[in-house]
């Protein structure tokens, strides 16, 4: 995939991991539209990129919303190359809590609705749009990245829902770029360990030591640049495919 001419929707683009991803997409001279909630920075940081990036406010748990602005990014762009899904929540709970009351189905719900099925139904919407894609030299018409998280193999405790969620994701990579293969469309996940995102920006240094403890070498939290150029590096080596990397300074969560 040439990423200097891609057309990219990233979820999640207006923060954190995804946000990184759409300034190494911008720099490298794609169009990106920052798929990402109205109540989030998107508007702020389109204003920053410059005209190629655009800011679509969408809930990735409202399919109708997420049908209309892919429809919306594949009339703007005259296609879609790149997908990388990188919004989700994670709300943590207890599978009983202090008073013995179990665990919240809403909240379970919840989770799985925006982490687990938000992603695939913007993956089944944007992949539907490559499949049109003219064919590069070696047949490739579109790349997919999803972000699951190391929970997905060794969640913490009151991480049930989250570590659900992001196991689903890493279960349907393969499939799903099965099914894709023959329309040239390649799917990976990266799982990433414990990132220094704006949900971590302002903790307490000790809290960030012992979490950065984690980490085997370098102890220290994993810097949202170097998620996205695992991204772009997936993106743009065809032969990458099916497949879930870890980024994790070698690290694995213990059970708190
Ligand atoms: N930060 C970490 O340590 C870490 C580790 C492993 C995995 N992850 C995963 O990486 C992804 C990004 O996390 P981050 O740390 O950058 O978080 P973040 O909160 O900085 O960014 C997440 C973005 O997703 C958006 N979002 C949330 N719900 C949405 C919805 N329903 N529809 C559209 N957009 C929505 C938010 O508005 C926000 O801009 C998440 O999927 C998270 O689970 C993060």
């Amino acid at each position: 995939m040439d990423i200097s001419h891609s057309r990219s929707v990233v979820t999640g683009g207006a923060s954190g991991l995804g946000l990184a991803v759409v300034e190494r997409l911008v720099a490298a001279g794609g169009q990106v539209a920052i798929f990402d909630l109205p109540s989030s920075a998107g508007a702020e940081v389109v204003d920053r990129l410059g005209d190629s990036a655009v800011f679509v406010p969408v809930d990735v748990s409202d399919t109708e919303g997420v049908a209309e602005a892919v429809a919306h990014v594949a009339e703007a762009f005259g296609g879609i190359d790149v997908n990388v899904n990188c919004a989700g929540i994670a709300p943590a709970a207890r599978m009983l809590g202090r008073d013995g009351e179990p665990f919240s189905l809403d909240l379970f719900t919840a989770v799985l609705t925006v982490n687990l099925v938000g992603t695939f139904d913007v993956m089944r919407r944007c992949a539907a749009i490559m499949a049109d894609n003219e064919p590069g030299p070696d047949g490739e018409r579109g790349a997919i990245v999803n972000v699951a998280s190391v929970a997905a193999f060794e969640g913490q405790v009151g991480q049930a829902a989250y570590s659900a969620s992001k196991g689903g994701i890493v279960g349907m990579t393969l499939p799903i770029a099965r099914d894709l293969a023959s329309r040239g469309i390649r799917v990976n996940t990266v799982a990433p360990g414990i990132m220094e995102t704006p949900l971590l920006a302002g903790a307490p240094d000790e809290l960030k030591e012992s979490l950065a403890a984690v980490s085997v070498f370098p102890k220290r939290l994993g810097l949202p640049d170097e998620f996205a150029a695992l991204v772009l590096h997936v993106v743009g080596n065809m032969f990458i495919n099916g497949e879930t990397i870890r980024l994790d300074a070698g690290g694995r969560l213990p059970p708190h």
